[in-house]
């Protein structure tokens, strides 16, 4: 393995657990669909602030297979506030060059939001300049039990020797295998955990803990926390 200083290296690979919606609701008196949607507009400056700066591939926590234990009426404000993001940010995203990629099991999600997200994806196919990878209906431990699930239906088929079952292999397997690995990851609101996000991605990631809540999150909290990355030394368990 490498030995990387990352000293003014821009992180490639940037990804988020937009954390604290619900908090910022409480403290304003609103409800918790007025936090989520304030927190739309973070999105847009983070997408935004990433495009700017050249980062490569975003990619963002928006709602994870635990998330279905919360309320019907905000997991459908949740699925609301995603079909009009797209609606009204789309073409923007499109004209900035920007790849629309999706991480997560699309069934069990409503058929207007798979239908939009279809579409965002395949409008944006062509776009080079930066990947928006977003995680919906995402569990990093559901994704690894489908690579296994994959890996060994090609074992019984015969398609796949036993012995050729590696890191690399499982790797690939995985929902996005094109992506490289996260080199930092930013978590909003104070939390210090990674709540099954990208359990096999995220190894050698550098994590940066920022007390902001996501709806209050702006460019400057993007440029601090690479900067906060760039003071890292990775050694990926080499010297
Ligand atoms: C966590 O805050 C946030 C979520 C579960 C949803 C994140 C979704 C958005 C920001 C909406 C827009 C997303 C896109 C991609 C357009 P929380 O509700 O857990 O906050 P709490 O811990 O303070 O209760």
């Amino acid at each position: 393995m490498t030995t990387s200083n990352v000293e003014d290296a821009l992180p490639k690979h940037i990804a988020i657990i937009m954390d604290g919606n619900g908090r910022w609701a409480k403290q304003r008196g609103v409800t918790r669909a007025e936090g989520h949607e304030a927190g739309a507009e973070s999105v847009r400056e983070t997408v935004e602030g990433c495009r700017e700066m050249g980062i490569e591939v975003l990619t963002l926590y928006a709602f994870s297979t635990e998330n279905w234990r919360r309320s019907r009426i905000e997991v459908s404000a949740l699925f609301r506030l995603l079909s009009k993001y797209v609606k009204k940010e789309l073409e923007n995203i499109h004209k900035e060059d920007i790849r629309v990629s999706i991480m997560g099991r699309m069934e069990g999600l409503p058929k207007k939001v798979v239908k939009d997200l279809e579409y965002s994806m395949e409008r944006t196919a062509n776009n080079r300049s930066m990947i928006l990878n977003v995680a919906i209906n995402y569990g990093g431990r559901g994704e690894i039990s489908d690579a296994a699930r994959a890996i060994a239906s090609e074992v019984q088929r015969g398609e796949l020797e036993l012995d050729a079952i590696d890191e690399a292999c499982l790797a690939r397997h995985l929902y996005r295998p094109a992506l490289p690995d996260p080199d930092l990851l930013v978590r909003t609101s104070g939390e210090m955990r990674i709540s099954n996000f990208m359990l096999w991605q995220l190894s050698y990631t550098e994590i940066v803990m920022m007390k902001t809540l996501w709806p209050d999150f702006r460019k400057p909290h993007l440029h601090e926390a690479i900067a906060e990355y760039q003071q890292r030394q990775r050694r990926f368990g080499g010297r």
